[in-house]
């Protein structure tokens, strides 16, 4: 297993990066929604990491035809989802894993979805469980909650009205693809928006997803295939916001990330940033699917903060935020984040337990957090297996010296992370 030595950052930086990873929530969507459509997809910039090649590889298990020249990809679909030969496998992704069952839950055909470790134990009820409910048939270990999944795909599903009691855009992606093959007009609500890549890029292609006064979502059934994507995918702002939190603990530094998705859904860390006292700029440039621009970070002063609000914006930069506030003036309190405990690790209990050895001071909760701001010092962390612990503790050792273990795990979304820090 690969191992991370990060030394404390003699001096300060001034940098812009525009070689950061491509967003991996973009990239899932390209490969699997090109499946919508009866022509060849363009999709450039598409993001080469383990999670999205791996959902590339099931793509072309599922009969597409690929042409790749780097991170430029062509996505051509056989006429009718072809049944795969062998299993699918998700790796380390949630997102994949979730989408397909609703992408495969009206295919014709036996299709049987597995994962790592990490994946295989980690919930599926909450996407089985509501594709049951409209006719799909998913099977699995622990009664159906854990992968290995089997789907045996139904001819039809039945419309439905969901107000999902989770908010997460992958149960909401999960729905909604099997709502474009319902037999009728779907409805599905969540308390909170999550991210919209999924609603943006569907609606960019035809399909007809609107919303109604209650806050329900009317996904219409498709009538005829979508029209193709030909898109460039943006910078990953949750990847870049491990830089920005490099020049927010680093005295006197400066980042610029270039095209970056401005998704209002993504981009709310660099809000709470920008509430703890830093410095940070957002510039738009363009807006095809999404807003796409920099985002320049500043460092400055670094309060403490209160994080309970829009935590699903929030989900995957939590631990990179853990370690500013460890380093923040005062207390800052993160809660109503419940939803840390199922994702590529429990990433409340591994932010915790590594802050302790870093000898931070905090109080933990079911749902959450509190850290004493102050120093961090010297120690050996462990990633528990999920990229972004192994990234944000990295990202601590600019301050204090640190070795992080079990990293391999980094190249499930950022694999050029290590470069880019060396680069600083
Ligand atoms: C993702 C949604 C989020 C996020 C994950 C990617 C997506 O998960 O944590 O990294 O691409 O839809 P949830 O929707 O389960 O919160």
């Amino acid at each position: 297993m690969e191992k991370f030595s990060i030394k404390r950052l003699p001096k300060p930086f001034n940098i812009e990066i525009d070689s950061i990873a491509s967003d991996k929530s973009i990239s899932h969507r390209c490969a699997m929604f090109s499946l919508f459509s009866s022509k060849t997809s363009y999709i450039k910039n598409y993001l080469l990491a383990e999670d999205t090649l791996n959902t590339l590889s099931i793509v072309e298990q599922l009969g597409a035809k690929i042409k790749q020249d780097g991170s430029s990809i062509e996505i051509t679909p056989a006429k009718t989802l072809v049944e795969p030969s062998d299993i699918l496998d998700c790796g380390n992704s949630g997102t994949a894993m979730r989408l397909f069952c609703g992408l495969l839950a009206s295919v014709d055909g036996s299709f049987i979805l597995t994962g790592d470790k990490y994946l295989r134990n980690r919930p599926m009820k909450r996407v089985a469980e509501p594709l049951r409910s409209i006719g799909a048939k998913i099977d699995g270990r622990e009664h159906g909650n854990k992968a290995p999944l089997f789907i045996r795909g139904v001819k039809e599903l039945k419309p439905f009205t969901y107000h999902s009691p989770i908010d997460s855009a992958q149960v909401k992606s999960a729905m909604i693809l099997a709502a474009l093959r319902a037999t009728g007009i779907s409805k599905y609500k969540e308390n909170e928006l999550t991210r919209d890549h999924t609603e943006r890029m569907l609606k960019g292609m035809g399909a007809t997803l609107e919303y109604d006064k209650d806050g329900f979502i009317n996904i219409h059934p498709l009538k005829e295939s979508l029209q193709p994507l030909n898109i460039t995918v943006p910078t990953d702002p949750s990847s870049a916001f491990f830089f920005a939190v490099a020049a927010a603990i680093t005295p006197n530094s400066r980042v610029l990330i270039k095209n970056v998705t401005l998704n209002p859904t993504r981009v709310e860390a660099y809000e709470v940033l920008k509430r703890m006292g830093v410095i940070v700029n957002f510039r738009q440039k363009e807006n095809i699917y999404e807003p796409i621009g920099d985002i320049e970070v500043i460092n400055n002063e670094l309060n403490g903060v209160e994080v309970k609000e829009n935590i699903s914006w929030l989900i995957d930069e939590l631990p990179a935020l853990s370690i500013a506030m460890s380093l923040a003036k005062g207390k800052s309190i993160v809660r109503n984040a419940k939803e840390l405990r199922v994702k590529e690790s429990d990433r409340i209990s591994s932010v915790v337990n590594n802050l302790k050895l870093c000898g931070v001071l905090f109080s933990e909760f079911e749902d959450g957090y509190e850290i004493v701001g102050g120093n961090l010092k010297k120690a050996t962390i462990n990633s528990f297996g999920d990229h972004r612990i192994a990234m944000s503790f990295a990202i601590a050792g600019l301050n204090c010296d640190m070795d992080i273990e079990d990293v391999d795990c980094v190249s499930t979304s950022f694999p050029n992370f290590k470069e880019i820090l060396e680069s600083l």
